[in-house]
């Protein structure tokens, strides 16, 4: 091994998403082939034995680059000394449920994480939330860590991009690879707005009808957490470990020319959303630092869209302000 082991945090690691996740960055696949990692689990008590029984397996795989796994239920603990936190724990959506119920339920989770994360995380702490509802989630976090830039805490909307990208690679017949500079704008809500303004193939915009994108593209992206529920019973898992193993990846590792992802950072005033809710954006990433693309222009279709979902943030802003969480 050619370097220090990197600390990576992992909460509800007992979880559907952490059982799909965890072997994936004990491979290799979150920071590169040659970067070693120390596993830290962070479960609620009564998933701690479970949690045992997933490091069991992990041992199992006997992974090269898997330099070592501790198990905790004390945030202080699991988030002390680490490089990386995934904060995955949270209670899913169930059917029927809308995702603004859960602020309130989610909420008391992300104080003490951020304040944790504040206290005893490396000085290149990386947040990433993707337990819903995930921008305000990290919002919530992000407050309660003072010290911490705040651009180190994002939440994940690189899933709504990888599903735009799929979505319009059938509808184009392009592999997803030809697919330049979608972007994902707002919440990881039913309101976000997958935008294909800015979209390319080999150079050229994508030409796709305005029916063809209000009547299925648009909701089809927004609405797919919901469809995976529906289907299965249980929120998207394997695809969304797959977009967190994608966000940090290009956080650390960035972003290639000539093309952007989508990724909620906190607003710097960009495109006309309030500084500091933590919303999705077109982002680039170089030198490990994820960058709002700047100077789009917007046409009005799009800003009807990006300001629908912005307004719902800045709602569940206003409304976790209320409850003290923030
Ligand atoms: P899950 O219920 O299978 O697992 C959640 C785990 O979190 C459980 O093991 C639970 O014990 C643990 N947990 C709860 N509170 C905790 C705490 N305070 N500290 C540590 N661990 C805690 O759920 P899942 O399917 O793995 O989904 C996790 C979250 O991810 C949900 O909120 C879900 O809605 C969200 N999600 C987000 C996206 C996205 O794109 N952003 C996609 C899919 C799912
Ligand atoms: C998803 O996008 O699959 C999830 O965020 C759905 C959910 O509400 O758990």
């Amino acid at each position: 091994m050619t370097q220090a082991p990197v600390n990576v945090t992992v909460t509800g690691a007992a979880g559907q998403i952490g059982y799909a996740l965890l072997f994936r960055i004990a491979s290799g696949q979150l920071l590169g082939q040659d970067v070693p990692v120390k596993l830290r689990l962070l479960e609620i008590p009564q998933a701690v034995k479970a949690a045992e029984g997933t490091a069991m397996e992990l041992d199992d795989g006997a992974f090269p680059l898997l330099a070592g796994i501790d198990i905790f239920d004390d945030p202080k603990q699991a988030f002390e000394g680490t490089n990386i936190a995934l904060l995955v724990g949270a209670r899913p959506r169930s059917k029927g449920m809308e995702r603004g119920d859960l602020l309130e339920a989610n909420g008391g989770i992300f104080k003490p994480q951020g304040e944790a994360i504040n206290a005893g995380a490396a000085s290149d702490i990386k947040v990433l939330v993707v337990g819903n509802p995930a921008n305000t989630n990290a919002l919530i976090a992000q407050s309660h860590a003072p010290d911490v830039p705040a651009d180190r805490f994002t939440a994940m909307t690189r899933l709504d991009h990888n599903r735009a990208l799929a979505q319009l690679s059938k509808k184009l017949g392009v592999s997803v690879t030809e697919i330049k500079k979608l972007a994902i704008w707002g919440n990881h809500s039913a309101t976000q707005y997958p935008s294909v303004q800015h979209a390319e193939v080999a150079g050229q915009s994508v030409d796709v009808d305005q029916a063809w994108l209000e009547s299925d593209f648009i909701p089809t992206v927004a609405k797919r957490g919901a469809a995976i529920i529906e289907a299965r019973g249980l929120s998207s898992a394997a695809s969304a470990a797959s977009a967190a193993i994608d966000h940090v990846y290009t956080w650390v590792n960035g972003t290639a020319d000539g093309d952007w992802t989508s990724a909620a950072v906190v607003s710097d005033g960009s495109y006309g959303v309030p500084e500091g809710i933590i919303s999705s954006f077109p982002v680039t990433a170089a030198g490990g630092e994820y960058k709002i693309v700047q100077g789009l222009e917007i046409d009005e279709f799009s800003r009807a869209r990006i300001d629908a979902s912005v307004a719902e943030l800045v709602e569940e802003r206003d409304t976790v302000q209320k409850l003290g969480l923030i």
